[in-house]
């Protein structure tokens, strides 16, 4: 039944029509994108022999999606944003191009313009009884070179998981912040240990992840742009060793050379030295980018992102 209705010619008409191609104008690789993603769909609903009901409340959740803003949350559950990073190591590797930091997803909720600082900064602006943290390394070229004045742009969720802006308890760039690195390429950095991210829990992204018996958690993880000019911009993330969500992240983000050591330092003496009077924990994460070639294609993504108000 499914291969009959859809081979016959009302079908295969209404097809053309409906993809723009029965007429002169409009954009031709977008007429046989959607031609393929309707056909697609219609395709799902003979196989599964959707109902009218069953077809109606996938619109209505599509405009909940779009009403609540949570587009990019679903395209990353849905595992679509670790495929486009997939697309993009197998470019690399056709090219020969090895080495460097793996990349991973962005998400959704990177803000542009954090504060720059030189060398270090501290990210956490807002009172918080959070455990401190202090990250440090070099940005290197794939070939083990300082990359000086390079840009280490920085952000993380806060001991809940909530990220400023989406959180409009913090203030706007709280956790956020580009640090250009110094004549050696070291970056440093305090800010405190963030907590994994969770879907909002009424939100259609939880919705659906439910649904189809999937939880909507993200291991706690720190994001990063590393960018300096002749290289290529390279996107990524270091999780938290020993997060409960460490290997289930539900945006497929997780990458085995992105979980750095944690050093846990208790040493009153050490923890004196640093200003502080309880446990903290420290990280080195040095980044090795490439740089810029025409073999594969950019890797700076145009997206929409939120703004600071
Ligand atoms: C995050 O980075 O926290 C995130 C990534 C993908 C979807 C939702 C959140
Ligand atoms: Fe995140």
């Amino acid at each position: 039944m499914l291969e009959d209705l859809l081979r016959t010619s009302s079908v295969g008409g209404l097809m053309d029509k409906l993809a723009g191609l029965d007429r002169p104008g409009g954009n031709p690789r977008l007429k046989q994108i959607v031609l393929r993603i309707v056909g697609d769909l219609f395709s799902t609903i003979e196989e599964f022999d959707a109902t009218p009901a069953e077809f109606w409340s996938a619109v209505a959740y599509l405009t909940e999606v779009g009403q609540t803003n949570e587009g990019g949350l679903l395209a990353a559950g849905l595992g679509f944003e670790h495929f486009l990073d997939l697309r993009f190591d197998e470019k690399e590797r056709q090219a020969g191009l090895t080495g460097g930091t793996p990349r991973t997803i962005e998400g959704p909720l990177w803000i542009a313009d954090a504060p720059m600082e030189k060398g270090s900064a501290r990210l956490d602006q807002d009172p918080e009884l959070g455990e401190v943290l202090f990250m440090h390394g070099q940005v290197r070229d794939t070939d083990a070179n300082p990359v000086p004045h390079a840009i280490v742009d920085v952000w993380h969720a806060n001991t809940k998981g909530g990220y400023s802006v989406f959180d409009t308890s913090q203030s706007p760039f709280n956790l956020r912040r580009q640090i250009e690195t110094d004549a050696e390429g070291r970056y440093r950095l305090r800010t405190i240990l963030p907590s994994g991210y969770g879907c909002p829990p009424d939100g259609p992204t939880q919705k659906l992840l439910t649904a189809i018996g999937r939880h909507g958690n993200r291991p706690a993880h720190i994001h990063f742009f590393v960018s300096a000019p002749g290289y290529r911009k390279l996107t990524t993330q270091i999780n938290i060793a020993g997060d409960a969500y460490l290997h289930d992240d539900f945006a497929f983000a997780t990458r085995d050379e992105l979980i750095p050591g944690v050093v846990r330092n208790a040493d009153p003496e050490t923890m004196r030295v640093n200003g502080l009077n309880s446990p903290f924990t420290e990280i080195g994460f040095d980044f090795a980018i490439h740089r810029e070639t025409d073999a594969v294609p950019d890797t700076v993504i145009v997206r929409a992102h939120a703004k600071a108000a």
